[in-house]
């Protein structure tokens, strides 16, 4: 596995074309698009990594696997009166299909979709208990107290947050926003402002590798019922727009996020985490899915 890993990292540092940076939150855009990262967390403890593996990065939409899971803790199914679970074929935080299906976002992975999500597991909670309730389950879930929230960031989309704003104002004009918007909107920004490296990300993922049982930790997190149901969601929901070729390219469950990484789930096979900040046009890491494609071709792991 180190020697595919370490044959990833050469291609990677070769190329030229690495995307843009996302340029529409200013404290991304400051990100160095030289960076490249790969782990591969197995079942059996181990754990592999290729480039800077311990660099920070800010997990922007990942964020939302993790809220959806507690979301279906708290509410069960009625997580699905909220948001739907079909692909959107729309850009990540696009409005227009919210005025022809009543204000309900799509599925959990769209900005809509997402903001509904922390809406419903806010419960009359104030944004820091609900901040720190997804803080804790994400350090839970990695195995790792030392996970933060990057203040910045945060800061940084709240002050150019106006087209996620016009989606929660959109949403609340349905009714369909229990909190008031201000206040689900920065807990939002500040979940998406999670701060990870690809060590902590593909463990935070094992929980979906081994029917939701985490197999480092040995807890079991969620049924194997909604381990797989989550994974089907990031198979066809994950990538936004894009997520058909991503399916089409690598043929796992994944889920990315503007700030460069993707958590890609093996299913009974491995926990994979990829960070490259550069950007395809839909948003998702260009090179993180060029190394995705590039494993699946060594290991035989598309689920298809
Ligand atoms: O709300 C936003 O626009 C960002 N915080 C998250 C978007 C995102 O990561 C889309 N991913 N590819």
């Amino acid at each position: 596995m180190q020697d595919i890993l370490n044959d990833i990292y050469t291609t990677m540092l070769s190329r030229t074309d690495r995307g843009q940076v996302a340029n529409y939150i200013p404290q991304l855009a400051c990100v160095n698009p030289e960076q490249f990262a790969i782990t591969v967390a197995l079942p059996d403890g181990q754990v592999f990594s290729a480039g800077c593996a311990e660099t920070l990065f800010s997990i922007q939409s990942i964020s939302k696997v993790f809220t959806l899971t507690i979301a279906l803790g708290k509410l069960g199914d009625a997580v699905w009166s909220r948001v739907g679970r079909e692909p959107s074929g729309d850009p990540f935080n696009s409005i227009v299909q919210l005025e022809h299906e009543n204000g309900k976002p799509r599925n959990p992975f769209i900005n809509a979709g997402a903001i509904a999500v922390v809406d419903a597991i806010m419960m009359g909670h104030q944004p820091r208990e609900t901040l720190g309730e997804i803080l804790q389950f994400v350090r839970f879930l990695a195995n790792d107290e030392s996970i933060g929230i990057d203040e910045k960031v945060a800061q940084s989309e709240l002050t150019t947050g106006d087209r996620n704003a016009a989606l929660a104002h959109f949403m609340a004009a349905y009714g369909r926003m229990k909190h008031p918007v201000d206040q689900v909107l920065g807990t939002y920004f500040h979940q998406c402002a999670i701060s990870m490296n690809c060590l902590q990300l593909a463990k935070a993922g094992m929980f979906l590798v081994s029917d939701g049982v985490n197999k480092h930790t040995g807890i079991r997190v969620v049924s194997a019922q909604r381990a797989r149901r989550i994974n089907s969601l990031m198979l066809m929901c994950g990538h936004y727009d894009g997520s058909g070729e991503f399916a089409y390219r690598v043929g796992l469950p994944g889920k990315s996020g503007v700030g460069g990484g993707i958590l890609a789930v093996a299913p009974g096979k491995a926990s994979i985490a990829v960070w490259s900040p550069g950007l395809d046009s839909i948003g998702n890491s260009k090179l993180g899915t060029e190394a995705l494609e590039m494993l699946v071709q060594h290991t035989g792991w598309s689920i298809f």
